[in-house]
């Protein structure tokens, strides 16, 4: 394939570079050929012996013309074809995306940023008995997907892929509507969360105010990995949100619910390990 690439690569390269020198060189000589032509046209009026002359360099313009649009053309095609073959070549030889993994990967859905998926440990086993007296309960019509969903989501603290089969089991509602809905609503998450839930608002006031930096020094501060949300621990998960509410106190975050605001990176880091320590406390 890279011999490929590189033998059409360069059949493009001369291509062009011989369709610019044709063109090139066919600009230059046009003008004169009409000027001589012009004046060969003015003389064959007073000496009508220059005729043959006049009919001799109309033949031999006209040929050079119809040689280098012959030639033009087949260099053209052979252009469109070395690109495909270059082209084809080319995409050969970038290796392909990886495909997702994890939870994500189950119903092949994009992962919204809220949905990034934590992949330092195996998601905790789960309890599936749940399900059938949630099911019990609710219902079993396509109607309850969000209740069931929410529910779900309230007891596992996210949509676990076992929880999620056995829904699509034990009611009418198919994989591709549990995908669509979960997908859809910010709410939920397809992946384990950490003990504590720190949402850094992302608001016009807040992201103005420095956001950015707080999210970026809260997750080096809590060894949160490149692409995930949650630490490897599954301590703490750092997510972004829209307006909080209260954009007087911008920037601001929520630990477990609890509001701070008029942060810096460094009393963002601080408010997080206290109310953390303080949930810890109480618990
Ligand atoms: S923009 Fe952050 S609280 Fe409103």
């Amino acid at each position: 394939m890279r011999t490929a690439a590189g033998i059409s690569g360069g059949l493009i390269a001369l291509c062009v570079a011989v369709l610019l020198a044709d063109y090139a060189l066919a600009t230059k000589r046009a003008p004169k050929d009409d000027q001589l032509i012009k004046t060969l046209q003015e003389q064959v009026k007073s000496d009508a012996a220059l005729a043959p002359k006049l009919d001799g360099e109309q033949k031999r313009i006209t040929a050079v013309r119809r040689a280098r649009k012959s030639r033009d053309n087949a260099l053209a095609w052979l252009l469109i074809l070395t690109s495909a073959v270059f082209l084809t070549a080319a995409k050969r030889l970038v290796p392909p995306p990886k495909p997702p993994v994890g939870p994500g990967a189950l119903v092949g859905q994009a992962l919204s940023p809220a949905n990034r998926i934590t992949t330092q440990a195996p998601p905790p086993p789960i309890d599936l008995a749940f399900l059938d007296d949630l099911v019990a309960k609710e219902g079993r019509g396509k109607e309850s997907a969000i209740i069931l969903l929410q529910a779900i989501q309230s007891h596992y603290r996210y949509l676990p892929d076992d929880a999620l089969r056995r829904l699509c089991e034990l009611t009418e509602i198919t994989p591709a509507e549990v995908a669509g809905t979960s997908s859809f609503y910010g709410q939920f998450r397809r992946s384990p969360v950490g003990e504590h839930i720190v949402r850094v608002c992302h608001g016009t006031a807040c992201h103005v105010a420095g956001a950015r930096q707080i999210t970026e020094e809260l997750r080096r501060h809590l060894a949160i990995p490149e692409g995930a949300d949650t630490d490897a621990r599954r301590l703490f998960t750092v997510d972004e949100v829209a307006c909080l509410g209260c954009c007087s106190l911008a920037p601001v975050l929520t630990v477990d619910g609890h509001t701070s605001g008029r942060l810096t990176p460094a009393t963002a880091c601080d408010a997080v390990q206290q109310v953390s320590a303080c949930e810890q406390e109480k618990a």
